[in-house]
């Protein structure tokens, strides 16, 4: 048996919280529970049709297409993703050296840490927040600094509380809005513009994470970084086809903005990988011509399945804040659960009691303690089962829901 221990960076990180959730899962499918799996952001919507035509007759017909592919994105990609965002955000983007292509914002955004820190320096991470952020800082040899996203303040963050010890030394932030977990969105302009002066002051590359701006509702748009002044001197803003196509397992992606901080995110992926494969490129083209069409009916299922879910626990006496953006519900478990078994048992024992796969908020940060995240992700017709299920465990608790 080899004894290598991993690196002391990968020993570092705390122990995944997911993987505890996903054992229990599939624990639970091998003694035939039935599973309803509403814990990770993983589309269960199939990629649209044409999208899976155009992958297919490219495969088959164009077998250059089975090449190591152009890194940085394909001509043709990045002029797609270029039109596209002048028609979406009315912002232009100099193809050739603002846009870059990504095997996923996941890899993109882990490799901007690899890129640009060194041992010691500060990333500030919001949290709550999508685990990636501080993972990868991590791994990069960096330290994260975590600021708090106060449910008080619509969970918009106040960077006047960062100390000035951790401005000196640190050298991305993360933004994320529409935001996983806690489903906020900005909807006052001014929060942008701050972020943007407060990188500017403080020498900051501004990672804005919008992997979620096109699943909006009620007529909710969300902006992008790059629409207001002087965002490209330090914004980076990175997109996803995962959530917006339901192209999850497709693996693609792009960062648009400041030229300087692309170009040394793609010198330093040149060092590692080749980028996204050409067939995947020319898929993504054909989902962006088709944006509109698509995106409205995966918009329209996200929201009545919020609505829904939202009235299903309504039935039960449980209330639920009802989110603009995302594919998900961000819920305040009742004070007695949280103060009794905290998110992460809560979690636990709904998925081994009764099958329900949530995802515990503890997971995304110690900030996201008594919430838990709910994805909305299976056939409308499992809401009300799922409902009751989480009626059963609260009253096995002893939770009185009003
Ligand atoms: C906020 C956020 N950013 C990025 C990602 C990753 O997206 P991709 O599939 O493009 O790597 C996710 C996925 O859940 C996410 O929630």
């Amino acid at each position: 048996m080899i004894s290598i221990s991993p690196s002391k960076k990968l020993e570092q990180l705390p122990p995944y919280l997911f993987s505890r959730i996903n054992k229990l899962k599939l624990e639970a499918y091998q003694k035939n529970l039935d599973v309803i799996d509403l814990s990770m952001g993983n589309p269960d919507l199939p990629t649209d049709s044409e999208i899976v035509d155009r992958l297919c007759d490219t495969v088959k017909n164009h077998p250059r297409t089975h090449r190591y592919p152009q890194a940085k994105g394909m001509p043709k990609f990045r002029n797609t993703v270029a039109e596209w965002f002048l028609r979406r955000f009315g912002v232009k983007l100099n193809p050739e050296k603002e846009i870059l292509a990504v095997i996923g914002s996941k890899e993109g955004v882990a490799h901007l840490c690899m890129t640009f820190l060194d041992p010691g320096d500060y990333t500030l991470v919001p949290d709550p927040s999508y685990p990636v952020y501080y993972n990868a800082t991590v791994l990069a040899g960096g330290r994260a600094y975590l600021f708090k996203l106060d449910p008080q303040s619509g969970y918009l963050s106040d960077f006047g509380k960062i100390p000035q010890r951790v401005l000196k030394k640190a050298k991305i932030i993360f933004l994320n809005y529409p935001n996983n977990p806690t489903t906020a969105v900005v909807e006052d302009e001014s929060f942008l513009k701050e972020a943007i002066r407060f990188a500017k002051k403080n020498n900051l590359i501004l990672c804005y994470d919008n992997a979620y701006s096109e699943i909006t509702f009620d007529g909710y748009e969300a902006p992008s970084i790059l629409q207001f002044d002087g965002a490209k001197d330090v914004a980076v803003e990175f997109h996803s086809f995962s959530k917006t196509f339901s192209m999850a397992g497709w693996r693609v992606g792009f960062v648009v903005g400041n030229e300087y901080i692309i170009s040394q995110l793609e010198k330093f992926k040149s060092f590692v990988d080749y980028g996204v494969p050409t067939f995947i490129q020319l898929s993504a083209v054909k989902a962006l011509l088709e944006y509109e069409r698509i995106v409205n009916d995966v918009r329209k299922v996200y929201q009545r399945r919020r609505d829904i879910m939202v009235k299903e626990f309504k039935k039960i006496g449980y209330t639920v804040d009802v989110p603009k953006a995302t594919m998900y519900l961000w819920c305040k478990l009742p004070d007695k659960v949280t103060q009794g078994l905290g998110s992460l048992k809560f979690a636990e024992k709904l998925l081994v009691e009764t099958g329900v796969a949530i995802s515990p908020g503890v997971g995304f940060g110690s900030s996201g303690e008594g919430y838990f995240r709910l994805a909305l992700v299976t056939a409308d017709n499992r809401f009300h089962d799922a409902a009751l299920r989480f009626d059963k465990v609260f009253k096995e608790l002893g939770v009185k829901l009003k």
